[in-house]
């Protein structure tokens, strides 16, 4: 197949040889502001990132995952530069991006390319197929070699759909058709980085198998580095070299697959990762502690003092509520910002787990039977599904015809016409959010 060459135009910038840091963020910020009275004075602000640093390599998966406020689509746009970060930098292939304009922009958006949540949201309805994947070829003037149409056919037939479907509207097409079209989209320009927020969430459990097996076969092909943003801890777990999580706009835990689900050390990580049930055949059904967090995320707007987790965390002490703890590598490969951390030793030995602190979780035992008693728990029920499925799904057919039958309605009212052109309009979604 012909891939349009990726982009050289980037000419300060050095090409990431595979492993190598394609992506680098310092010290990273965005506070929304918050304005009021007559004159909207900015009175306070949602913090929605405040001060993440991470890498992302050249050719790998880095997962991203938390609750949901914890500010991932926050950096998802930050990174991709469709919001201007308040604070740090943003380096791509060693080049500083962080407040380049539309037009110092422009070369770098054949490079970095943005995957979003709602499929019925991010297709213009009154634009053909056609017309939605040619788009970005004509914003950024490139005639793929045999003309644009044949390229948008390939692309087409690329992420499994009919190139003849190429003068049909989005409506024609179910939520998992529609993904693919935003998957060819994102591939049209063949970006070096891809950044999908919440790429499968909308979508159907034994769909949501087909698109994640898609990504991965396209990153096999095409070599492309994936940042993937999902609430969903399967997913990550299939698709991710590496794995961030995230926390009231904080990383608080970084470190590849192997060892965050083996051993996570932050104790929101364990609590995370003890709603998943085990994938392993031979322990299934055998009886896991589940660690139900009480109550909400809290503000964004005045986070808690010291550690943000402090206010759930069952292992808090009095250092955790005055000092932050910092991001450190405590084993190869694995970063936390922890005082107590969990398979790690104390960083802050001595402290008293201060009384409510008992009181923050629920610790519910669970066996082969969920209980009703234990929401968490029957949502996570259904998690493996997807990894399976998309096993599953890589032996056998993609099943066109199951996702034509479970074609939606057209929703020709979809709010496309409100979708946002990224700074050059390569771009385009309309605000999920
Ligand atoms: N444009 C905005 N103006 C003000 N606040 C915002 C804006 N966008 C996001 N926020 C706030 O920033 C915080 C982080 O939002 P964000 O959408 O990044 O979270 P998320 O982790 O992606 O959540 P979800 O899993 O629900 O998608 C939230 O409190 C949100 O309300
Ligand atoms: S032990 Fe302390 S520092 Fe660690 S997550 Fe809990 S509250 Fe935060
Ligand atoms: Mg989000």
């Amino acid at each position: 197949m012909t891939i349009p060459a990726q982009s050289k135009s980037a000419v300060l910038t050095k090409e990431a040889a595979p492993g190598e840091v394609l992506l680098k963020v310092s010290g990273l910020q965005k506070h929304f502001p918050i304005r009021s009275g007559l004159l909207k004075r900015q009175t306070g602000s949602v913090k929605a990132v405040d001060g993440i640093d991470f890498d992302v390599r050249s050719g790998e998966t880095l997962g991203v995952v938390g609750e949901s406020g914890c500010g991932k689509s926050t950096m998802g746009r930050l990174i991709t530069r469709l919001l201007e970060p308040t604070g740090g930098t943003v380096e791509f292939e060693g080049r500083d991006i962080t407040h380049l304009g539309v037009r110092g922009m422009r070369p770098m958006r054949r490079d970095v390319q943005m995957i979003f949540q709602d499929p019925y949201s991010s297709l213009n309805p009154r634009h053909t197929v056609g017309g939605i994947i040619s788009a970005p070829f004509k914003l950024q003037g490139v005639t793929p070699e045999g003309g644009i149409k044949k390229e948008v056919q390939r692309l087409l037939s690329v992420v499994g759909l009919n190139p003849e479907h190429y003068n049909r509207y989005p409506h024609e097409f179910s939520g998992g058709q529609r993904q693919r079209i935003g998957i060819a989209r994102a591939l049209a320009l063949n970006p070096k980085l891809v950044v999908a927020d919440e790429p499968v969430s909308a979508l159907d459990v034994s769909i949501q198998a087909q698109v994640v097996n898609l990504l991965d076969d396209l990153q096999q092909e095409l070599g492309l580095t994936y940042v993937i943003i999902a609430h969903d801890l399967s997913v990550i777990r299939h698709v991710s070299d590496r794995i961030a999580v995230m926390y009231l706009g904080k990383i608080v835990e970084l470190a590849d697959r192997k060892s965050l689900y083996a051993a996570p050390m932050h104790p929101y990580t364990k609590a995370l990762m003890s709603a998943v049930p085990v994938p392993d055949p031979k322990r299934r059904g055998m009886k896991s502690e589940r660690i139900l967090l009480k109550g909400d995320v809290p503000s964004p707007i005045s986070p808690p003092s010291g550690c943000r987790f402090h206010t759930r965390c069952w292992k808090a002490t009095e250092v955790c509520k005055t000092q932050e703890p910092v991001l450190v590598e405590l084993k190869p490969g694995q970063q936390v910002a922890c005082h107590h951390p969990e398979n790690a030793p104390d960083q802050a030995p001595g402290e008293a787990v201060l009384p409510e602190a008992r009181e923050s979780i629920e610790v519910v035992t669970i066996g082969e039977t969920v209980t009703a008693e234990a929401p968490a728990a029957s949502e996570a029920a259904e998690e493996p599904a997807v990894a399976e499925a998309a096993e599953a799904a890589e032996t056998s057919e993609a099943s066109e015809a199951s996702e034509a039958a479970t074609a939606s309605e057209a929703s020709s009212e979809a709010t496309s016409g409100e979708g946002e052109s990224g700074p050059d309009g390569t771009v385009q979604e309309s605000t999920d959010k």
